[in-house]
């Protein structure tokens, strides 16, 4: 498939966009820096917290960091669980749920299995999803123009 160009000039704190890649959809996060401040304090509720396994098809060496990201604020990550296949949904702030634990401070749910995923796409530690949610290959051409694919 092409590489795939996203234009988030437009997306502010806490907004998602998505744009299809090969079929797929990619999700383009701006986290707030809420967001961005809790990822460190879920790591050992995480199944992967430091995104080891299997890098060469989900974590490009880019984004193996705590944010996995280029930009800290800004998450590229395909929007398809690692378990069977469903796409997570938004869950950024649900409030309480039977599927989330009572300190959930955000980011996606599965709604086949109820897999969790936090801001970085990182998998909850129990859930039927094995992996990390992939950070697709991509690179910024701009500020605001994103090259994914
Ligand atoms: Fe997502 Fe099963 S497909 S939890």
């Amino acid at each position: 498939g092409a590489p795939v160009e996203a234009d988030i000039s437009g997306l502010k704190p806490g907004e998602k966009l998505t744009v299809e890649w090969r079929g797929k959809p990619v999700w383009i996060v701006r986290r707030t820096k809420e967001q961005l401040d809790a990822l460190p304090k879920v790591d050992a509720q995480l199944a992967d917290p430091k995104s080891q396994r299997k890098q060469d098809e989900l974590t490009p060496a880019y984004a193996r960091n705590e944010s996995r990201s280029i930009k800290p604020e800004i998450l590229v990550v395909v929007g398809i669980c690692s378990h069977l296949g469903c796409s997570p949904g938004d869950k950024f702030n649900p409030g309480p749920q039977p599927s989330l634990p009572d300190d959930w401070v955000g980011g996606f749910l599965c709604p086949c299995h109820g897999s969790t995923f936090d801001m970085a796409g990182r998998v909850y530690k129990n859930k039927p999803a094995p992996d990390n949610l992939e950070v697709p290959p991509h690179m910024y051409l701009s500020e605001t123009r994103l090259l994914i694919g």
